[in-house]
């Protein structure tokens, strides 16, 4: 299928490796001019040279601002921005009580400023052109709350509310918001956490990790021109590990 992305420029957030590189990689198969961001260096080079990418920023997303300057960049480099992909490192993971003010406000500027900023810099373009694909990627702790991620599940939760409240107000206006929800992939913040295949397939129906591009083709798909009618959503890629309805 042909998802009419041919010549719309995309922008992912976080997209030097795992599920941001998955989906920049997405795009870039379906013909999109894609710009990518992460912190910088070597890193971001090399995964915007292997992915073909039009653009990469250095860009920190838990500094204020940070997605504001993200979107003027690229919309100057590229003439604006159709397809926006929220996406950025997991926030700082302990228990309630383990958790300081300033791991709090790291996880508030990179999940939900970065998110807010990042989506009312692109809106107006959107708006003027009566077309654009806004995907955030959030994780299934927004749905069920996972051990020791106590910012994530916080947080996250509350950024559904958000998709659907910012997805009411632009729809008339050609314009998407969709959420996806990210179960347990296999990208360097899994190991990270220590959530290894062993220790977590066995609780998946699908008895495994998921693979990052199959997250990023519901993303590309969300982003298509078919998916024109389909706003205000959360969708799991999660092999079933979602246990409620
Ligand atoms: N993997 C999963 O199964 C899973 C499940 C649920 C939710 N999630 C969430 O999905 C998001 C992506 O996860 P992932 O597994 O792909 O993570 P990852 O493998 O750690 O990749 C994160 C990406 O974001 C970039 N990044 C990190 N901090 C950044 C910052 N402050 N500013 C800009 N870019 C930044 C990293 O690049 P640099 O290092 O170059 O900056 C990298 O490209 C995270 O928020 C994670 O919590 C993931």
């Amino acid at each position: 299928m042909d998802f009419g992305l041919k010549g719309r420029r995309a922008l992912v957030m976080g997209a030097s490796a795992g599920l941001g590189y998955a989906i920049a990689e997405a795009l870039v198969k379906e013909g999109a001019t894609v710009a990518i961001c992460s912190r910088g260096g070597e890193k971001l080079e090399r995964a915007a040279k292997a992915l073909g990418a039009a653009l990469a920023v250095p860009c920190d997303l838990t500094q204020p601002q940070a997605a504001k300057a993200l979107v003027e960049t690229v919309t100057a480099k590229l003439g604006g921005v159709d397809v926006l992909v929220v996406n950025t490192g997991g926030p700082p993971s302990g228990g309630f009580e383990s958790l300081t003010a300033e791991q709090w406000q790291l996880g508030f500027q990179s999940l939900w400023m970065a998110a807010v900023d990042g989506i009312q810099a692109v809106l107006p373009g959107m708006k003027e052109r009566q077309w654009g694909r806004i995907v955030l990627v959030t994780s299934l702790a927004a749905r069920e709350a996972m051990n020791n991620l106590t910012i994530s599940n916080g947080l996250r939760a509350g950024l559904l509310g958000l998709v659907k409240t910012v997805s009411n107000e632009v729809a008339q206006h050609g314009v998407t918001l969709n959420a996806v929800l990210p179960g347990y992939h296999a990208t360097e913040r899994m190991q990270q956490l220590g959530l290894t295949d062993e220790k977590v397939a066995p609780q998946i129906p699908a008895r495994r990790l998921g693979r990052p591009e199959e997250l990023a083709a519901l993303t590309a798909f969300l982003a298509s021109e078919q998916a024109s009618y389909i706003t205000g959503q959360s969708i799991a890629v999660d092999g079933g590990a979602q246990r409620g309805f």
